[in-house]
């Protein structure tokens, strides 16, 4: 299938969406950008995930980041469909814009297909995609999930967080980090170097190996 993966530049399609139609990398501009696809418009799930991305909109924005959401529906059908996804999730308001792609052309380029989900016509429907992409218009991390499994919004959050610490020191995330939590020093920073980049200092693991590879810091 064509698509797009992490380290691609997502092309400048135009898109139709309920906000009218956008340029991708006129709407990436200046900061992060989540876009996120989902089977169909008035589905359980989706209903479910739409909303708890609505929820965290104010997070997300905190840290400079904007959602796009896309589906095969229509944008008529889209502006019906907030109203459900807004009942659901009480307190959440809808204001990032959905993108409408009935014939599935802009959801094939961007590899936003699920091959073994048909609606009851027997066509496509979108996958579970999620990428955030970089004001450079590139993929910086990807989810693909099946259309039977919503995705877990607090990792999306948690992972931008992560994405946003590691672009700007020479550091990595260890599993299950959260922000606040110590980072480990990247293997191609010396010791000799992370002394001067780390004044804060840091903590080296002792490990059989003898080797110092697992280092710990707080930036
Ligand atoms: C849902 O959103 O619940 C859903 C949509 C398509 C296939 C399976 C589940």
């Amino acid at each position: 299938m064509p698509g797009i993966t992490l380290g691609d530049t997502v092309p400048n399609l135009e898109v139709e969406t309920t906000h009218g139609k956008i340029k991708l990398h006129d709407y990436f501009k200046n900061g992060w950008t989540i876009i996120f696809s989902h089977p169909a418009d008035f589905t359980p799930v989706c209903t479910t995930e739409l909303g708890k991305m609505a929820a965290f909109q104010l997070e997300f924005e905190k840290r400079g980041a904007k959602l796009l959401a896309f589906s095969c529906d229509n944008v008529q059908s889209h502006n019906k469909w907030i109203k459900d996804i807004e009942a659901y999730t009480p307190g959440c308001k809808v204001t990032y814009p959905i993108v409408a792609d009935p014939k599935r052309e802009i959801l094939k380029q961007l590899n936003m297909v699920d091959p073994d989900a048909k609606d009851s016509s027997g066509n496509e429907l979108p996958n579970r995609a999620l990428h955030i992409v970089g004001s450079d218009n590139k993929i910086k991390l990807s989810l693909v999930y099946p259309a039977t499994t919503g995705r877990n919004m607090d990792e999306v959050l948690r992972a931008l967080d992560a994405l946003q610490k590691v672009s700007k020191y020479k550091v990595a995330t260890p599993v299950n980090w959260k922000p606040d939590d110590p980072v480990v020093i990247s293997p191609a920073v010396t010791n000799e170097e992370a002394k001067e980049m780390f004044p804060q200092g840091f903590e080296t693991k002792k490990l059989p190996s003898g080797l110092e590879y697992l280092r710990f810091t707080h930036v």
